[in-house]
């Protein structure tokens, strides 16, 4: 299967897909590649990095979304996440994804072994993260 320009988002994934070959994954070997597209249509990309301790590895989704956030935008539309697999993002990156979206629309992206797109499936924040926890507004 390939992907079409008039189904897919085909600059996010793209995106996704440039970004995920630079994870750093030496413990796990699993690469991923995310990308956002803010409100006003910018996006901004971020991939996995892992470390000796861990615990402290970050994940493409949530890189992605604090590169959105310290260039100054608080909303995503829309996220492209590329893996060997085409995987949901994990329960921590879609609490935060929540954070910074209202209808945010995934793509979940499955890449061949040399990190080409090759078929994307599309669901939903919501779909992902039913009866969410948000504070409630001051
Ligand atoms: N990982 C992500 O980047 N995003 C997810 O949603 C789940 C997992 C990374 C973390 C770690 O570097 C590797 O994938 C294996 O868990």
């Amino acid at each position: 299967m390939s992907l079409d320009p008039d189904l897919h988002p085909i600059e996010l994934i793209n995106a996704a897909a440039a970004v995920r070959v630079r994870a750093y994954a030496p413990y796990s070997q699993f690469l991923v590649g995310a990308a956002v597209r803010a409100g006003d249509g910018a996006l901004f990309a971020g991939c996995n990095v892992e470390n000796a301790s861990y615990g402290l590895t970050i994940c493409a989704e949530r890189n992605a979304i604090f590169q959105m956030v310290a260039a100054g935008r608080r909303k995503a539309s829309e996220i492209a996440l590329t893996t060997r697999g085409g995987h949901a993002p994990c329960g921590a990156c879609r609490q935060v994804l929540s954070e910074f979206s209202d209808d945010l629309t995934v793509w979940l992206v499955d890449v061949d072994a040399a990190g080409k797109p090759v078929s994307a499936r599309r669901t939903t924040l919501d779909a992902l993260l039913p009866e969410r926890f948000a504070l409630p507004a001051p």
